[in-house]
């Protein structure tokens, strides 16, 4: 068992900032991180190449199971082909975001991402990483921002990043993606009981790393 590895996990809604919070905490920790996010939404894009539906269940668990996929750095290859720029779209995340409702997907990537967890600790971020995919985390932090601060965020990442994006837009796929993962019977998106609230509205990035790394060090 490798229940004795730390596992500080982020849960929040799209865009609250819980990835780039969750990857430095885990800079200044020296632990390893994991984006689940990144996990659906590869999945998502290899059932887009292979010509699978995005509602076959069946098909999408068994494409899931089998996923080549590895994170170097900040890129992330399927079957050895960087799929970075592809799978952060909102597209693509509204793909992920469709057959992360499937159970039988879910399922299939368990094991995926509880592989991560390995010494010296592993930071990860998502939605369920706290209430299942590790509920034995030592810190669960369910980090959120209001609606409007998180479509800005997310529109000011693209801007950034060269795409084109429309703040309006933003605002609805976010509210949408948020409706649906929170709806969803299977891990659905919400608070877990033991989860510390983190509303980030407000707050600087720096605040919420320390807020995280606090409460580590409070717990171990
Ligand atoms: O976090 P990110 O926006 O990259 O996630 C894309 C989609 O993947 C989410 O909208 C959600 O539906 C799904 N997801 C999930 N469980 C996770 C991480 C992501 O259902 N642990």
């Amino acid at each position: 068992m490798n229940g004795a590895i730390p596992v500080i996990a982020i849960d929040g809604p799209s865009a609250s900032g819980k990835g780039t919070v969750a990857a430095l905490v885990a800079r200044e920790l020296g632990f390893h991180y994991l984006d689940s996010g990144a996990i659906y939404r590869v999945a998502a894009h290899a059932a887009a190449r292979a010509g699978v539906a995005l509602d076959d269940e069946a098909a999408l668990a068994s494409l899931a199971r089998a996923l080549d996929l590895r994170f170097d750095g900040i890129e992330v290859y399927l079957d050895g082909q960087p799929v970075g720029d592809a799978i952060r779209t909102e597209d693509a995340g509204r793909a992920a975001s469709r057959i992360a409702a499937l159970p039988d997907v879910r399922a299939a990537l368990l094991d995926l991402q509880r592989d991560f967890r390995r010494p010296p600790g592993l930071v990860t971020d998502g939605r369920d990483m706290g209430s299942v995919v590790f509920p034995d985390a030592r810190v669960k932090v369910f980090l959120t921002a209001s609606a409007e601060e998180r479509a800005k965020r997310r529109y000011k990442q693209l801007i950034e990043k060269g795409f084109d994006a429309n703040l309006a837009a933003l605002f609805q796929d976010l509210t949408e993606r948020d409706a649906r993962d929170a709806a969803r019977a299977s891990a659905p998106l919400k608070q877990a009981a033991d989860a510390l609230l983190l509303d980030t509205t407000g707050l600087s990035i720096d605040q919420a790393v320390f807020f995280v790394i606090d409460a580590y060090r409070a717990a171990a």
